[in-house]
């Protein structure tokens, strides 16, 4: 059998490798359309650039690998995405992509490789155990299924969090913040890699500003997703907020990302407010929201209360594997 990598000549040849390793992965999680995927190519996120190479066996392409270094933060940290077509697996195809990956972590000066797996199948952990990884944070998916939300337990989780959140008032937008809390969103989002529990793996504070986001978010757009927020303020300051996003050709699915409460204004119930007013945000700019998937660290009891509180319920768990050069 006769392996080999080299550089990418076919982006659409990578999106069917990409969907059906996602697929057979998660098959309950929607994949992205190939013109989303494609878009990424050409509307990265501000300061990520890439490297995407394809992997043949007896030259027919079986492999996909997407290296990403952060340029403007994390400078030691290059991203894997390290995918093998499942019936391509075991020929040492991974093990090339492993090698390569090495090489042009230390051409590009990186120190540490980063990257995810899910428990579903014993395939990507025993290759990064066998590749000198070690397993630096474990995660959980969780889902809210909409079909089945409990109507009255949310009003109730609202009403007991408005009590406590007395002061504050919420406001809401689709896409790009207003510009009069545009720095506050960036402060609070900047703070994730410090609140919210890492592990062992090396997530360093992102550089994040007004212009940053923006961009971020003019990115995300073209590439055909949209985020959807929610923040509770004091006077004219943003002091927590949170953000869903979905794929504006995917009426069915969104993924709940970042939340996250000023330290100052923690105990008020604002996380929950938050989370709880954005959903109802989301489900009425697209009513046929089926499902909401998020990650969290393992150990975030905090977040997984709040989560658990609303409905979601875990799905399977992640390792975030980290190889130090
Ligand atoms: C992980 C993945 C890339 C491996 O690709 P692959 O081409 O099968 O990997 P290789 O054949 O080079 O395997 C290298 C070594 O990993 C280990 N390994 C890989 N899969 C394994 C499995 N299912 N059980 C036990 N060991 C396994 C073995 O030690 C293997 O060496 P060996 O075959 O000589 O015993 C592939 O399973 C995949 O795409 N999984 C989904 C995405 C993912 O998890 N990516 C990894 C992110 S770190």
């Amino acid at each position: 059998m006769r392996i080999s990598t080299g550089p990418l000549t076919s982006p659409e040849i990578a999106y069917e490798i990409a969907r059906a390793t996602a697929v057979h992965d998660c098959p309950d999680i929607p994949y992205q359309s190939q013109k989303n995927f494609l878009a990424l190519f050409d509307y990265p996120p501000p300061g990520v650039t890439y490297e995407r190479y394809l992997g043949y066996v007896d030259d027919q392409p079986a492999g996909y690998l997407e290296l990403s270094y952060p340029q403007l933060d994390n400078l030691a940290n290059v991203d894997v995405d390290l995918l093998v077509l499942p019936a391509h697996r075991r020929h040492g195809l991974g093990r090339a992509f492993h090698d390569l990956a090495v090489e042009r972590a230390r051409a590009n000066n990186r120190r540490h490789l980063i990257a995810a797996t899910v428990d579903r199948h014993p395939d990507g952990a025993a290759f990064a155990e066998a590749m000198g990884a070690k397993a630096g944070l474990a995660e959980i998916r969780s889902r809210l299924d909409l079909t089945t939300l409990d109507g009255i337990r949310l009003a109730e989780l609202r009403a007991d969090a408005e009590k406590h959140a007395e002061g504050y008032h919420l406001r809401r937008w689709v896409g790009v913040a207003p510009d009069d809390i545009i720095d506050d969103l960036a402060y609070l989002e900047g703070r994730l890699n410090i609140d919210a529990p890492t592990g062992d793996i090396n997530w360093e504070q992102e550089n994040l500003d007004a212009d940053r986001m923006r961009k971020g978010e003019e990115a995300r757009e073209r590439r055909g997703r949209r985020s959807y927020q929610s923040g509770a303020m004091t006077g004219d300051k943003m002091v927590a907020f949170t953000w869903l996003v979905s794929d504006v050709d995917e009426e069915t699915h969104a993924w709940q990302n970042t939340t996250l409460v000023d330290p100052d204004h923690r105990g008020h119930r604002l996380g929950m407010l938050v989370k709880l007013d954005n959903l109802d945000h989301l489900r009425e700019l697209k009513p046929q929201l089926k499902a909401i998937d998020t990650f969290n660290a393992a150990e975030n009891a905090f977040m997984l209360n709040i989560n658990r509180a609303m409905g979601f319920r875990a799905v399977d768990a992640w390792i975030e594997w980290q190889k130090d050069l």
